[in-house]
């Protein structure tokens, strides 16, 4: 809305131009009747369904879910699409392009005559690139969720995706399961609509928009082949009419206040370690100051409410059978900001209010939590200037102090190249060190930091080791797995800079990843380093390389943080 409360489409829809005549004229041939031209809110319905994208591949139903709900309000929706990122087939990752996805909903939303969106979010890249480039807009936005699928089912018991696939990989490598039943559990693992039925990434993103308020309350953990889920689409498309109405914008929701409690909720609900990457660049586009250690600082003293793979055993829609996020709000609700906005425009306190578990097996109270004490916790030293994060509740107690010498991996090439070689000099005491995984160097900052263990020590029983990387993992992942390190070994931070056998002191509980070695030594393997080959000489991945910010503040590009707003003040017709 402008300040005289003109609709923003009017300026196209409404106008005596050859513009509006062509705005209208043109859109016309869909069938549209002229009485949507007036006085209506225009909602777009971002939609980040493909066939590429199977975790998005029930979008185009509910993208007429919201049609029926702004048809409803009064509202005028106009669908389109944007660039869909898909874990489970995109190379080398997702995340090298969730930035340029973030670019085409930014200048979509922007260029057209929009007066409030509706982003439809599902696979995890999906739903922090939208966010990131509505947040450059900043109109009144809903965000609807894709849900998860239903658990997975094998052979009489429960598998979760991806941490279970970890499992079965780890197993077949160690002889323990065949090739047949390896074929066999994946048709059992992904066998509805939806995302990763884990608290991996893409849950972790829809309990994120959740406690942003940025949802229809119990939104996120709703299964993507319940009815419900329909529901909150349609009721989505109602809201998001009268949002306009009320001219509440992005920025009146995702707020400092909102963005404290997805990390608070993010720590009780074991949320991915993704979060803390995508959340600094929303963070960012918004321009709200957001720190690294802002994670550990709100989250890490909080204990683990939701028993959800791959921190526990059960899987989302069991979390939604339990009550779902609101619970856990309700839960937290003496640490979190009970008076954040919401897109209902009532404070979280209230569309909270009433939440009721009914199973405390998968949603612990606060006062007999599952796990005590975790989140995500920041790590410094000099080993990683510029911080490292580790998931407590994904590492084993064992290796949360540990000393052990390091065995490298300049690239992910060379660590394919030995992993299993007999000849590798490790053992269960070992560090492994990836380097080359970071936001420049692979580049994209791939999910390989839990790098699979030697088959030779997974023949003997050992199941997690140290690693360390600047790479990140898949929220569905578990491990004593060091990420996110920054700087980056390919911008010569100290990671770059390990050699073979060189101590490595993790302490978690001091917060602190240290490399023995004298600081006269790491200068003098400074002198000598050479930075790797750059991996693009055009295109978009040159780009990235050149602009692509550490993992500490986000992993955006630089030109990108920030908004410009919803004004275009330009006309396409002379
Ligand atoms: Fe799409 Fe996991 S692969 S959510």
């Amino acid at each position: 809305m402008s300040e005289t409360g003109k609709l923003r489409s009017a300026e196209w829809f409404e106008s005596k131009s050859i513009g509006g005549f062509v705005a209208r004229s043109w859109t016309k041939n869909q069938g549209y009747p002229h009485h949507l031209y007036k006085d209506r809110p225009v909602i777009g319905i971002c939609n980040t369904w493909s066939e590429l994208t199977p975790c998005n591949g029930h979008f185009r139903i509910l993208a007429e879910m919201v049609k029926r709900g702004v048809y409803e309000a009064g509202g005028f929706p106009l669908e389109f699409p944007v660039m869909s990122l898909g874990e489970a087939l995109m190379r080398p990752t997702t995340m090298l392009f969730r930035n340029l996805a973030s670019m085409d909903v930014e200048e979509t939303i922007r260029a057209n005559p929009l007066d409030g969106v509706v982003l439809l979010t599902g696979c995890d890249k999906t739903t922090p690139s939208t966010i990131m480039g509505a947040c450059s807009v900043d109109l009144p936005t809903i965000v609807v969720s894709g849900g998860a699928m239903l658990n997975g089912k094998f052979r009489g018991r429960d598998i979760g995706s991806g941490t279970d696939v970890w499992k079965f990989n780890d197993d077949l490598r160690a002889g323990v399961m065949t090739p047949d039943e390896y074929s066999e559990a994946e048709a059992c693992m992904s066998r509805s609509d939806g995302s990763c039925m884990t608290m991996g990434t893409a849950s972790t993103m829809a309990c994120m928009v959740e406690a942003l308020g940025l949802t229809i309350p119990g939104g996120a953990a709703i299964p993507a082949a319940d009815a419900r889920r329909k529901r909150l689409a349609h009721l989505a498309g109602n809201r998001i009419v009268e949002m306009v109405r009320e001219d509440l914008k992005l920025s009146d929701v995702l707020t400092r206040k909102s963005i404290e409690n997805a990390i608070m909720v993010n720590a009780a609900v074991g949320g991915s370690t993704n979060l803390v990457v995508h959340l600094l660049a929303i963070a960012g586009r918004m321009g709200i100051p957001l720190a690294l250690d802002d994670f550990d600082r709100l989250g890490s003293h909080l204990p683990l409410l939701v028993n959800l793979m791959p921190s526990g055993e059960f899987l989302m829609e069991d979390f939604y059978y339990a009550g779902g996020v609101p619970v856990v709000i309700q839960e937290l609700k003496d640490h979190l900001h009970m008076d954040a906005q919401t897109v209902m425009n009532k404070p979280q306190s209230e569309v909270t209010a009433g939440a009721t578990c009914y199973n405390r097996t998968v949603i612990a109270s606060i006062d007999a939590p599952f796990k005590p004490e975790v989140g995500i916790a920041v790590l410094r030293g000099n080993l990683c200037a510029d911080g490292a994060i580790i998931k407590p509740s994904a590492a084993s107690p064992h290796l949360m102090k540990h000393r052990g010498p390091a065995v490298v991996f300049e690239d992910i090439e060379d660590y394919h190249a030995r992993i299993d070689d007999p000849a590798l000099e490790i053992d269960e005491n070992s560090v492994m060190v990836l380097k080359g995984v970071g936001p420049r160097g692979y580049p994209g900052m791939p999910e390989v930091g839990n790098m699979g263990l030697p088959k030779k020590l997974l023949e003997k029983g050992v199941r997690d080791l140290v690693r360390i990387s600047d790479g990140r993992m898949s929220g569905t992942a578990f491990g004593t797995v060091v990420l996110h390190v920054a700087p980056e070994s390919a911008i010569g931070g100290t990671l770059a800079l390990v050699h073979n056998g060189d101590m490595i002191e993790l302490d978690v509980e001091q917060r602190s990843l240290h490399l023995d070695v004298p600081e006269a030594e790491l200068s003098s393997r400074l002198a000598v380093w050479q930075p790797p080959v750059r991996r693009a000489e055009r295109g978009y991945v040159n780009m990235y390389i050149s602009h692509v910010q550490q993992a500490n503040v986000g992993a955006d590009l630089d030109f990108l943080v920030g908004k410009s707003g919803a004004v275009v003040d330009r006309e396409t017709h002379a």
